[in-house]
């Protein structure tokens, strides 16, 4: 052929267009990723791209300054209204003149991809189920008698190849109007889950309507529930909050929610109400904090543990209160949101929730499967994701297995003396020198040790609180390196400490860690009762790890992964200390930050995801650990700090 060679970067794909072709209908030839949402129309200017070698088409157009442009008047247009960054193009604009390579740079490409933090984890590809698309729609007339849907089907149809629509009332309402206003043009926004055959109009808007469309990623948990604004575009997160989880006044853990159900008629249903009314407390905050309108919000993704899970949905939990734990549906769903009565975001909008993995094994484990992604892994690799409940997964390429573990919500800091949420005030980090047993200390978001100049002045605003999980967590470990505590976790007198700061509180020694009543500030201490409840959670949550271990036959693991919301504030030392994990060098300890609410975005910025986690989900082997007898004897096992029975060498080295 004599036709152009045409080269795309970064993909590689290339053929042959004879000339005038526009760039944007070579890029749909050849499968280019290259976004556009008026369909070529030059009003949208997603379809921006770099001319790199070779003969593009140029106009000449005199921009305002005077200056001559490669730009065509629809350019140039575009250059005035918005900026066009010099030396871009728009695709459906320029076009193929010789051999050419052309650039497509990230922000025109709808598969681009999302910049991760962890380097250990999977990347994230964007490819939303939801996509504005620009449309110009046949106006009805006395001889073709179909009605303006229909017509705006065969818009779509012929515009787009979108084979099937589906509309709800809440759109039906506005269609008419919309389409007269916008002069039969519009821009429609279609939503098309992973096992959708038609897609779904979830609003519609006159002409061209450029507002950034929003999703929804929320991690549901026991004793929080953490939510991210995101923009289905860039897949970047617009605000972020947090709320306490209402329920927790039906009771602490998921087990007394569920005998809360059993023992009260229509116990599921004020739990229920709480949860929701939360999520759309939750979401006004987000929409505050980014000026985000409820239209723009039109979907949002769910992981949360199997309790939970129920109590969304408006479903008794009372059957996973008891063996064999059944769940009433552990595929994933797609829903509308008045189905879990959100009715703060777009009337329209989609609820998907994750598949879970088993009745005791929730969404939020296979949203940590989904982020962490141990089945790509050639090391085996233990993920732990500290929270009220802990979801534990083992596995590498070849296996994957799963179980839950009920550490309760000490490690949150709750049940804790002075234990209290992640929040200014509450001290994160604790050091316990070894010789005088003194101890310093840091607070949430100040750089400071409590020891250094400047530091009194620093916390005038807030003061000391209390200690949140990681303080708790390194307060333990610290006290037992220090030799404030033996190993069955009893803490010393003052005698055989030789520190006044251990003091008797009823029959039983408290460490004193900061002393602010002679300014009528707190007395913050770990007490004895709180030395037990961390020595329970760190041994279920070790118990599971080993149950997991055991199955899979193995002592030991080549990685292991810390997650939860504070997951990425544990110190790996500090865990080991505790023996909260099995032992490993210490290099191979990780953080990973809040990989369910990861997860819960990844599904949210991907239908492929979503697949992904359907497949992964079922070729996860199920360990449950309320009937594993062996679980009993790890969790006894693993009272003692660091660990009665393993070696653990840090205490050692
Ligand atoms: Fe919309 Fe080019 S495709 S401006």
């Amino acid at each position: 052929t004599t036709d152009p060679l045409v080269v795309f970067t970064p993909s590689g794909k290339r053929g042959h267009f004879p000339t005038g072709t526009p760039i944007l209908t070579a890029a749909r030839q050849l499968g280019v990723d290259l976004d556009s949402v008026c369909g070529g129309r030059g009003i949208c200017s997603k379809c921006q791209i770099t001319p790199g070698y070779g003969e593009f088409s140029k106009h000449g157009v005199t921009a305002k300054d005077g200056a001559l442009s490669d730009w065509n008047s629809v350019e140039q247009r575009y250059k005035d209204k918005r900026g066009l960054i010099d030396g871009r193009r728009l695709g459906c604009q320029a076009t193929v003149q010789g051999d050419i390579v052309i650039d497509v740079p990230p922000e025109s490409q709808v598969h681009r991809q999302v910049v991760r933090k962890a380097a250990s984890a999977r990347e994230m590809i964007m490819d939303p189920a939801v996509r504005p698309y620009y449309v110009e729609v046949a106006e009805p007339d006395m001889h073709t008698p179909t009605g303006d849907l229909e017509r705006l089907a065969q818009a779509l149809k012929d515009q787009w190849g979108i084979e099937e629509v589906e509309a709800g009332i809440s759109v039906l309402r506005r269609l008419q109007p919309m389409l007269r206003k916008g002069k039969w043009t519009a821009t429609v926004v279609l939503h098309k889950g992973h096992q959708d055959k038609a897609h779904r109009i979830l609003g519609i808007a006159p002409g061209y309507f450029d507002r950034p469309l929003y999703g929804l990623a929320i991690d549901l948990g026991s004793t929080t529930i953490a939510a991210h604004l995101t923009d289905l575009r860039t897949g970047e997160v617009a605000a972020s909050s947090g709320i306490m989880n209402p329920q927790i006044r039906f009771g602490e853990d998921l087990m007394s929610r569920v005998s809360y159900s059993m023992m009260n008629p229509g116990g599921d249903v004020e739990m229920t109400t709480a949860v929701r009314t939360a999520l759309n407390a939750l979401i006004g905050t987000l929409k505050a904090e980014s000026g985000v309108k409820p239209q723009q919000i039109m979907e949002a993704v769910f992981v949360c543990n199997p309790v939970m899970h129920h109590l969304l949905l408006g479903i008794d939990p009372v059957e996973l209160g008891q063996a064999p734990f059944a769940l009433a549906t552990s595929g994933s769903l797609s829903l509308h949101a008045a189905d879990i009565e959100l009715d703060t975001i777009n009337e329209a909008a989609r609820i998907f929730i994750l598949p879970c993995i088993a009745g005791h094994v929730g969404a939020d484990a296979a949203a940590v499967a989904l982020s962490e992604a141990p089945n790509e892994q050639d090391e085996l690799t233990l993920v732990v994701d500290v929270g009220t409940n802990a979801e534990i997964l083992l596995g590498n390429k070849t296996q994957v297995l799963a179980c839950s573990s009920p550490t309760g919500p000490a490690f949150e800091g709750a049940q804790i003396s002075s234990g209290q949420r992640a929040a200014p005030g509450a001290i994160e980090r604790i050091e316990i020198d070894p010789v005088t047993k003194e101890p310093r200390f840091q607070v949430i978001g100040m750089g400071l040790w409590s020891n250094e100049p400047g530091f009194e002045a620093a916390i005038a605003a807030t003061g000391v609180t209390g200690i949140c999980g990681s303080g708790i967590i390194e307060a333990v470990a610290e006290m037992r390196m220090a030799g404030l505590l033996d190993s069955k976790g009893l803490i010393g007198s003052p005698e055989q400490t030789g520190t006044p700061r251990c003091i008797l509180e009823g029959r039983t020694h408290s460490y004193v860690i900061y002393d602010g009543t002679a300014d009528g500030g707190p007395l913050i201490t770990v007490t004895q009762t709180d030395i037990r409840a961390i020595q329970l959670a760190k041994s279920a949550l070790y118990a599971g790890a080993r149950l997991l271990m055991d199955e899979m036959g193995t002592d030991t693991v080549d990685r292991v992964v810390l997650a939860g919301a504070f997951g990425a504030h544990i110190s790996p030392k500090h865990a080991m200390v505790l023996g909260m994990i099995p032992d490993v060098p210490l290099d191979k300890v990780t953080s990973a930050g809040n990989a369910a609410g990861t997860g819960a975005r990844m599904a949210l910025c991907s239908v492929a995801a979503r697949t992904s986690i359907e497949k992964t989900v079922r070729d996860i082997t199920k360990v449950e650990t309320a009937i594993e007898p062996k679980f009993q004897e790890h969790f006894v096992n693993a009272n003692a700090i660091p660990h009665a029975t393993d070696p653990f060498t840090i205490l050692r080295s």
